[in-house]
């Protein structure tokens, strides 16, 4: 069976679909059938160049735009967005292959309604602030913005950034990953049927190290806000250096799940699996660590051995199929070679889940290890797939210094019966995001990474001020 190939080959600059000034197309695969299912352009320096200028030119019209206004045209993306709701939950699904509720709530649910947060703290925050004494701080957008993202969560990695951007009068010029480039295409065909100005929103497909690198060095690129591996991350930040551009990274993680002693182990274990294998282990603040009481290690295993068994891998668009197939088979045959690592390096297989019965489909079945050490790779090292760490400790403290013993801090969890206790080692642990037992996030919570993990927050009025400068001005003495 042949499936049709979508042809997407044309770039949006100026608020028209144009075609690349470079030749060839980049496949895209759906990971669970491995079929080619569409094409996008393999764009060039000029393209990206094309796309910055129209960017520059639309600017300061859309930052004169009161911001009600451009909230006004954030809610007509939301809604539009809102109406195409299951096209795109579809057009996710065959992208990056994970199952109907994460592709649902998730996936497009959480950029929907981000949409329309960020129209909301338009008109709410304070961008000019003047106090009794006449002392004026003013914040304005920082310009134009490059915005990279990965293909874990596609659109909610763009729209965290477009959202705020345009919110706070900036253009963007959208550089998406070009494995999973499909759901960034249907967003500005939105963007392009709702008649936003020419030139505020652009897309230019294309491989990262072409595009994306262009973008990042572009002297009128006021600031690139960049999500994926710590690897590229590095190279925008560098590139970027080159004209003083603001960069926002989103990068890593080898996210810490520490259990102490006087935790629900039950509640604790199956919650970690949870936040470990979502959407297949390819989440970038997946808790990928698991630290535990070293005497309760056996009790410990054998729950995560048991919950295990509930995991059911297989095509994605089954019923109760809960870890679909790795994005790609460079990315499974990555996750592979970290499971013959780490057994070679003397961690201790506590469990593997049944494999897939498809015969096509880049899974790979989720893993447990024990006995893992700080010094093994599996315990450094972000694997992008559904593997998990235990790590056993013998005190309170050594669990601190087991959680902060990466060059990464993106998230974390810490679970006890004492909420003190608990709130007392979340404090100590380096990383942007530290849940509590269950606790949730709220709405617009910041998250972003320290250390390696990145640059910047995203999200709610933190991820908001990324996209804006502050400006003092000094006004005369009043005369007598
Ligand atoms: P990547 O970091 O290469 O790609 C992310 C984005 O950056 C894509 O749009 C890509 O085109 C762009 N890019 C790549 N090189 C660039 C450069 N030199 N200049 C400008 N832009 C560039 O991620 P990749 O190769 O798809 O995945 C590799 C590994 O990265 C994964 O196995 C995983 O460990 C990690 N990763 C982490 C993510 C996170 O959310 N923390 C997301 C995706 C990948
Ligand atoms: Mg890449």
């Amino acid at each position: 069976m042949t499936a049709t190939i979508i042809e997407h080959t044309r770039q949006y600059i100026g608020g028209a679909w144009v075609n690349s000034t470079g030749e060839g197309v980049i496949e895209v695969r759906n990971p669970a059938t491995e079929q080619v299912i569409a094409v996008v352009a393999k764009g060039t320096e000029d393209d990206a160049d094309a796309a910055v200028a129209a960017a520059k030119a639309a600017q300061p019209a859309w930052a004169r735009l009161s911001t009600s206004e451009r909230a006004t045209w954030l809610r007509r993306l939301q809604a539009a967005a809102a109406a195409d709701r299951e096209n795109l939950v579809r057009i996710i699904q065959d992208d990056v292959g994970c199952p109907t509720p994460l592709a649902d709530h998730v996936q497009v649910g959480v950029p929907l309604a981000n949409l329309g947060a960020f129209a909301d703290l338009a008109e709410t925050y304070p961008f000019d602030e003047q106090d009794t004494e006449g002392r004026w701080v003013r914040r304005e957008p920082v310009g134009v913005v490059a915005c990279i993202t990965p293909w874990n969560f596609p659109l909610h990695q763009l729209v965290l950034k477009m959202a705020p951007a345009l919110a706070a009068g900036c253009t963007v010029v959208l550089k998406p990953t070009e494995v999973t480039p499909l759901s960034a295409l249907r967003l500005v065909e939105l963007v392009d049927g709702i008649g936003l100005p020419p030139g505020v929103v652009n897309l230019v497909n294309g491989f990262g190290p072409v595009v994306g690198a262009r973008l990042a060095g572009h002297p009128d690129t006021d600031m690139v806000s960049f999500t994926g591996s710590t690897a590229a991350g590095k190279r925008v930040a560098a590139l970027a250096a080159g004209n003083v551009t603001r960069v926002a990274l989103e990068l890593g993680g080898k996210s810490p799940n520490i259990i102490l002693d006087d935790a629900d182990l039950e509640v604790a274990v199956r919650d970690g699996l949870a936040w470990c294998f979502v959407n297949s282990g390819q989440t970038c603040s997946a808790l990928t660590r698991m630290i535990v009481p070293r005497d309760r290690l056996a009790e410990i295993e054998e729950i995560a051995a048991r919950e295990l068994r509930e995991y059911r891998i297989g095509d994605p668009r089954k019923p109760g199929v809960n870890l679909g197939p790795l994005i790609s088979d460079v990315q499974r045959e990555r996750v592979r070679s970290y499971v013959d690592v780490a057994a070679a390096e003397g961690a201790r297989l506590v469990a593997c889940g049944t494999p897939a019965d498809e015969q096509t489909g880049y899974f790979v079945p989720p893993a447990i290890f024990s006995d893992v050490t700080t010094d093994m790779r599996i315990a450094q090292e972000e694997i992008f797939g559904p593997v998990l760490a235990i790590l056993p400790y013998d005190d309170e403290e050594q669990a601190v210094t087991i959680a902060n013993d990466t060059v990464y801090g993106l998230a974390a969890c810490v679970w006890s019966s004492d909420p003190d206790r608990a709130a007392r080692v979340a404090t100590r642990i380096r990383a942007g995001q530290v849940r509590i037992n269950d606790g949730d996030r709220w709405p617009g919570a910041p998250f972003g990474g320290m250390k390696q993990s990145g640059l910047g927050r995203e999200d709610g009025s933190h991820g908001l001020e990324e996209f804006l400068e502050i400006k003092a001005i000094l006004l005369p003495k009043p005369t007598a």
